[in-house]
């Protein structure tokens, strides 16, 4: 094929796009040329663990929000590839919430079966993107960090795959100047263990306040509060936690709440989520949304309504993950390959108006579970991405909030079915609370692991 597509971003959604070319290329068809732009020095994204914080060794700002001793925060039975089984890759059955660097080995076995490292550009960030109407082309403008050389190449497509969970969203609150302690954003929260016999100040309701709570609390907090802007968790917390209303200011050390209550604080973290940010988008070609299952601006989820041939993979929020970002990669791979004709742009329009209202009915976790299976379903009918069972897999979702409810903190020692081997997981060696070490080594510990009981 002649014509070229960038993707820029090599983690779990660029992987993706790359892995549904090379299935088509294994199937005999012409693929185009791909040039694939990640900045990090390796593939993996989100899932590479890094100690910096704010600007890398290039200056670049640090994409990696992840923190040591992170575990899946759902189970590993509904993010599993359709193509890739866990089994497959670690040649037996496992836990059903593994630590970070496990879930990372299995994204990169996947593709490390393969020659699609050739495309990449590491070290090499992008800074700008244009289109120019009269060729039809994109220019994209990548700083090659080692050399700290730019340099532009055309393409007919550009994926943007750059993910959502890097920027922060990090609000003010009178006072925070003045506070003694630390004040950080969860991009920047890496070792749980700086907050030992701390009484801590979560802002945020979401999944990072809860996670970055409960394992503060895991390893030695003192107390952490909880301070919601519209509803709390309302999980059945231990005595050293609280919920209480949002923040209005502090004054030293001591924290104000909405209610009129107080309390003296050593740091605190906003959990307040992150931006879409886009900086080498000019304005006609970038997305604005917020953290939502529909983006508006995006038909079928991926296609820009502003230029068609421009994609951007992975924007929605997730509760499907890895094999989501595989349906995506899949259906923009087939649209470019021209398998998938695309409609008019009044149809694409009108298509997505209706997704986006259909997301404003969603009322509860459960309705948007099942949106987001909706969505899954309707991008996988046309392309040959292997079958699995999205349906069930929601129902793994659902089971999985039903036990975080009865037990926050121990809703990690379950097991699930893997909907594509059928095998039940076993029961991890050691229950989430006293596993301190998140070692691949350590989760995979054959001696100790015990198969599950059946449940009933
Ligand atoms: C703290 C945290 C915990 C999470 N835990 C889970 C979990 O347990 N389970 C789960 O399924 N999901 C989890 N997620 C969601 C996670 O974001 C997705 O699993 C996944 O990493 C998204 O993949 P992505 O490729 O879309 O984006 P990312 O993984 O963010 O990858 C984007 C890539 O683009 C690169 N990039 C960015 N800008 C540029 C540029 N200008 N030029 C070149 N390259 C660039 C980055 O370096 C990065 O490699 C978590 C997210 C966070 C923040
Ligand atoms: N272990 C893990 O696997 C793990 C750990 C952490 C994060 N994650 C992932 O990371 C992603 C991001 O999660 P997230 O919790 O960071 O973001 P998020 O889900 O977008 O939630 C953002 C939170 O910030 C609050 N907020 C936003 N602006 C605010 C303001 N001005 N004042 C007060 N509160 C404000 C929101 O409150 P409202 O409800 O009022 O809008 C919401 O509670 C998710 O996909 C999650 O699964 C995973």
């Amino acid at each position: 094929m002649t014509f070229r597509v960038a993707i820029l971003g090599a983690g779990p959604s660029g992987l993706a796009q790359l892995r549904a070319f090379e299935a088509a290329r294994r199937d005999g068809a012409d693929i185009p040329e791909i040039v694939c732009y990640e900045k990090q020095s390796d593939w993996g994204g989100m899932w590479n663990y890094t100690w910096r914080t704010g600007l890398d060794a290039y200056g670049e700002p640090v994409h990696g929000s992840m923190y040591r001793y992170l575990w899946s925060n759902g189970p590993k039975e509904c993010l599993e590839f359709a193509d890739y089984s866990f089994e497959e890759h670690f040649g037996r059955p496992i836990a059903s919430y593994p630590p970070r660097a496990v879930l990372r080995d299995y994204i990169m076995g996947r593709v490390a079966k393969s020659n699609m490292r050739e495309h990449i550009r590491f070290n090499t960030a992008v800074h700008w993107v244009d289109y120019n109407a009269s060729t039809g082309k994109f220019a994209v403008t990548a700083r090659d960090l080692k050399q700290d050389e730019l340099s532009t190449e055309e393409f007919d497509h550009v994926i943007i795959a750059t993910g959502h969970f890097s920027t922060p969203n990090a609000p003010y609150f009178e006072g925070l100047e003045q506070f003694p302690g630390r004040v950080l954003h969860a991009h920047d929260f890496r070792d749980a263990c700086e907050f030992q016999g701390k009484d801590l100040l979560l802002i945020g309701s979401s999944y990072s306040a809860e996670d970055i709570g409960t394992q503060c609390h895991k390893y030695g907090a003192r107390s952490v509060t909880f301070s919601y802007r519209t509803k709390p968790m309302g999980f059945d917390w231990p005595e050293s936690f609280s919920e209480v209303p949002l923040l209005t200011g502090v004054t030293g050390k001591t924290a104000h709440f909405q209610d009129g209550t107080s309390k003296d604080v050593d740091a605190i973290i906003l959990c307040t989520g992150y931006q879409h940010h886009f900086p080498f988008l000019p304005n006609e070609l970038t997305l604005t949304t917020h953290n939502r299952l529909y983006p508006e601006g995006l038909y079928k989820g991926i296609v820009s309504l502003a230029n068609p041939k421009l994609f951007f993979l992975g924007m929605q929020d997730q509760y499907y993950t890895f094999n989501m970002f595989d349906a995506q990669a899949w259906y923009a791979r087939d649209l470019m390959m021209g398998r998938i004709a695309l409609p008019d742009a009044a149809a694409m329009a009108a298509d997505t108006r209706e997704w986006v209202a259909q997301e404003e009915q969603v009322a509860d976790p459960f309705a948007a579970i099942d949106f987001q299976a909706a969505y899954i379903l309707d991008l996988l009918g046309p392309t040959d991405y292997p079958a699995f069972d999205v349906t069930k897999v929601a129902e793994i979702f659902k089971e999985w909030e039903h036990h975080k409810e009865a037990d926050i903190l121990g809703y990690r020692n379950k097991s699930y079915r893997s909907t594509l081997t059928g095998t039940l997981a076993p029961v991890h060696h050691t229950p989430w609370m006293d596993a301190m070490d998140d070692s691949l080594e350590a989760f995979l510990a054959e001696a100790a692991t015990k198969p599950a009981k059946e449940r009933a």
